[in-house]
C-alpha cells in the first residue's frame, strides 16, 4: 500500500479528522499573514483534501473589493507563497466558496453585509451555520470585531475564534482581552495562536520526550546541566516599526515563542494528548518560573553591521524607529524552573533579531560523565553530551557523544548521532499555519493557548520590564550579523559556561 510518504493525496483520508462543514471568516484579509500565510495554508489543506467539502471563506477588510478581485489577489498569494505545485483544480473548488465583504467593522452595516454573506453561503455551499472567525487584526480592532460577532453568534452549529498575537500587551490588557473573549465564548471555542506550537519540530519535542524510554528517567537536574533555547533571526524588523518599537524582543518572541518552547521542554508528561491535560502540565512549568532577577536578563539593540555580506542598517535606523529608540531586539537570560525536577538547573535563553543566522534551537547539555578512566589528554576535545533539537532550519535532532578516534591508543573525540527530517521523511514539512487552522476546524486546541497561559506569560514579561525602567542600556551594543552584546557572553561565562557554538 503507497504511504502518504509516497502520495501526500492519501493524508486526508488516512488522518480521519475531515472537519464539519464550515464557513470561515478572516478579518484583516488585505494583510500580510492572509497572504503569506493563512491562504497558502487552506489551499495546502485544500491540496491534501483535508478541508471539508462544503467550505466557503469570508475575506474582510476596509478596501472595497469584489469577490473576483479578492480571489485573483489570493490566487497570486497561493501561487507566490504555497509549499505546493498550483493546480487549477484544487484552486478553482477552494475559489468557488470565497467572499469579499469591504468594512471598517465598526459600522452596523458591515455587520449585516457579512451575516447576509454568511446565509448565502450557509445555502449554497451547506455550510451549516458552523463559524470559524480568525482575527488577523491589530488588536484595537478585535474589541469591535468580538462584540459584534458575540451579538450575532450564529443560532445553528459551531462557532470558533482564532486570535491572532499580539495577544495583549501586558498582564492587564491580556485579561482585559480574555474578559472580553469568555463573555460571549466558552474557552473552548477560543483558539489563541503561538505559530511555533503548529511547527512540526516543536510537537516532536513531545515525541521525542514521552514516546522514548530512554529520555524521561535523564530529563532532570541529576543528569541535566543546563539547557539552551535559541530563537535567532538574521531578519529585521521587515517594516514592522509600528508593532516593534512597543513590542520589542521581550514581547515578540519572548513572552510567548520561547516561553512555549521552554514549558515543552520543561512540562511533565501529561496523562493523554488532550488540549487539557498537555495545556495543564504546561502552565505548571509557567508558574513554576522564578522571575529573574536584573543580572540574569540582558537586552541588546543592533547597531549597522553585515548579514551574509551586505551591509544593513542599525535598528534605530530603520524607516519608522525613533533615532533614539531604546526599544530591544536582543534579549538574553538565565531562568530557573522552582519544581523538583529542575531546581537548581539553569534555563539560558536568548532571542534576536539580525544575528549571524536564522537558528532555533533546544539543547539539553547533560552532565559529564562522572569518573572518565582515560588519560586526561585522552579526553581533549571532548564535550560534554548535548541533545540538540534543531527546530529550524535544517529541522531535526542530533546527539552529541564521545567516540573512540580510529588508530592506536585512546583519544576520545565528540561525534554526532542525526536524525534530519529531510533525509528520514521523503515528505515536505507542512507548514504551522496548516496544522493548527486543521485542528482548529476540527475543534481540537491542544495546540493553541489557553487564558491562564497567556496570563502566566505576561506576569513573568511585566516583571521583567518593570526591573528595565531602573536602568537605560547603552544602545545599539551589538552590530547586525553578530551573535548578539558582549554582556550576553558575560552572562553564561559568569557560570563557567558558554553558548552553544554555532
Ligand atoms: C513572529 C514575530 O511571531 O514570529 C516575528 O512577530 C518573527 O517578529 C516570527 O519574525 C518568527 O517566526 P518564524 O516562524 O519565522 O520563526
Amino acid at each position: 500500500m503507497a504511504t502518504t510518504e509516497e502520495n501526500p493525496l492519501l493524508e486526508g483520508l488516512l488522518l480521519r479528522r475531515t472537519p464539519d462543514p464550515c464557513a470561515m471568516v478572516i478579518f484583516g484579509a488585505s494583510g500580510d499573514l492572509t497572504h503569506k500565510k493563512l491562504f497558502p495554508a487552506l489551499y495546502s489543506l485544500a491540496y491534501r483534501r483535508l478541508l471539508p467539502d462544503r467550505f466557503g471563506v469570508v475575506g474582510v477588510a476596509r478596501s472595497e473589493s469584489t469577490d473576483d478581485e479578492f480571489r485573483e489577489d489570493m490566487k497570486e498569494a497561493v501561487q507566490r507563497y504555497s509549499r505546493d505545485e498550483f493546480r487549477e483544480d484544487v484552486w478553482e473548488k477552494l475559489a468557488g466558496g470565497m467572499r469579499w465583504v469591504g468594512t471598517d467593522f465598526a459600522d452596523e452595516g458591515g455587520e449585516d453585509r457579512i451575516a447576509e454573506v454568511l446565509n448565502e453561503l450557509d445555502q449554497e455551499r451547506d455550510t451549516q451555520g458552523n463559524r470559524v472567525y480568525y482575527l488577523a487584526v491589530p488588536p484595537v480592532a478585535f474589541k469591535t470585531i468580538v462584540e459584534a460577532i458575540g451579538k450575532r453568534r450564529s443560532t445553528e452549529g459551531w462557532t470558533r475564534l482564532i486570535v491572532e498575537k499580539p495577544f495583549g500587551y501586558d498582564l492587564a490588557s491580556a485579561r482585559e482581552l480574555n474578559e472580553l473573549l469568555t463573555r460571549d465564548f466558552k474557552e473552548s471555542e477560543i483558539f489563541r495562536i503561538d505559530h511555533y506550537l503548529g511547527k512540526e519540530t516543536v510537537q516532536n519535542m513531545l515525541a521525542l520526550r514521552f514516546s522514548n524510554g530512554i529520555f524521561e528517567p535523564i530529563w532532570n537536574r541529576q543528569f541535566v546541566d543546563h539547557i539552551q533555547i535559541t530563537v535567532a533571526e538574521s531578519i529585521g524588523i521587515e517594516g514592522r516599526a509600528a508593532y516593534y518599537e512597543r513590542a520589542g524582543a521581550i514581547r515578540d518572541i519572548f513572552q510567548n515563542h520561547l516561553l512555549q518552547l521552554l514549558a515543552l521542554t520543561a512540562m511533565e508528561p501529561p496523562i493523554d494528548f488532550t488540549a487539557d491535560s498537555v495545556r495543564n502540565e504546561k502552565v505548571k512549568v509557567l508558574k513554576s518560573i522564578h522571575t529573574p532577577g536584573p543580572k540574569s536578563v540582558v537586552r541588546g539593540q543592533y547597531g549597522r553591521g553585515f548579514i551574509e555580506g551586505e551591509e544593513v542598517p542599525g535598528y534605530r535606523e530603520e524607516p519608522g524607529v525613533a533615532p533614539d529608540s531604546m526599544t530591544e531586539t536582543y534579549v538574553a537570560a538565565k531562568v530557573y524552573v522552582d519544581n523538583w525536577r529542575w531546581a537548581d538547573t539553569p534555563f539560558y535563553v536568548r532571542m534576536g533579531k539580525r544575528l549571524a543566522r536564522r537558528e532555533t534551537t533546544i539543547a539539553i547539555q547533560f552532565k559529564r560523565a562522572p569518573h572518565p578512566p582515560f588519560e586526561e589528554t585522552a579526553e581533549e576535545g571532548l564535550r560534554p553530551n548535548v541533545l540538540l533539537v534543531h527546530v529550524q532550519p535544517d529541522e531535526g535532532v542530533s546527539l552529541a557523544i564521545g567516540a573512540k578516534v580510529p588508530g592506536q591508543g585512546m583519544r576520545i573525540r565528540t561525534v554526532h548521532m542525526d536524525f534530519l527530517y529531510g533525509g528520514t521523511f521523503r515528505t515536505g514539512m507542512p507548514e504551522a499555519y496548516e496544522r493548527l487552522i486543521l485542528d482548529c476546524l476540527v475543534g481540537d486546541a491542544t495546540l493553541f493557548t489557553r487564558a491562564d497561559e497567556i496570563e502566566e506569560q505576561w506576569l513573568l514579561v511585566d516583571a521583567i520590564v518593570a526591573a528595565w525602567k531602573r536602568d537605560r542600556p547603552s544602545f545599539p551594543n551589538y552590530a547586525a550579523g553578530t551573535w548578539g552584546p558582549p554582556s550576553a557572553d558575560d552572562l553564561i561565562h559568569r557560570d563557567g559556561r558558554s553558548w552553544r557554538r554555532h
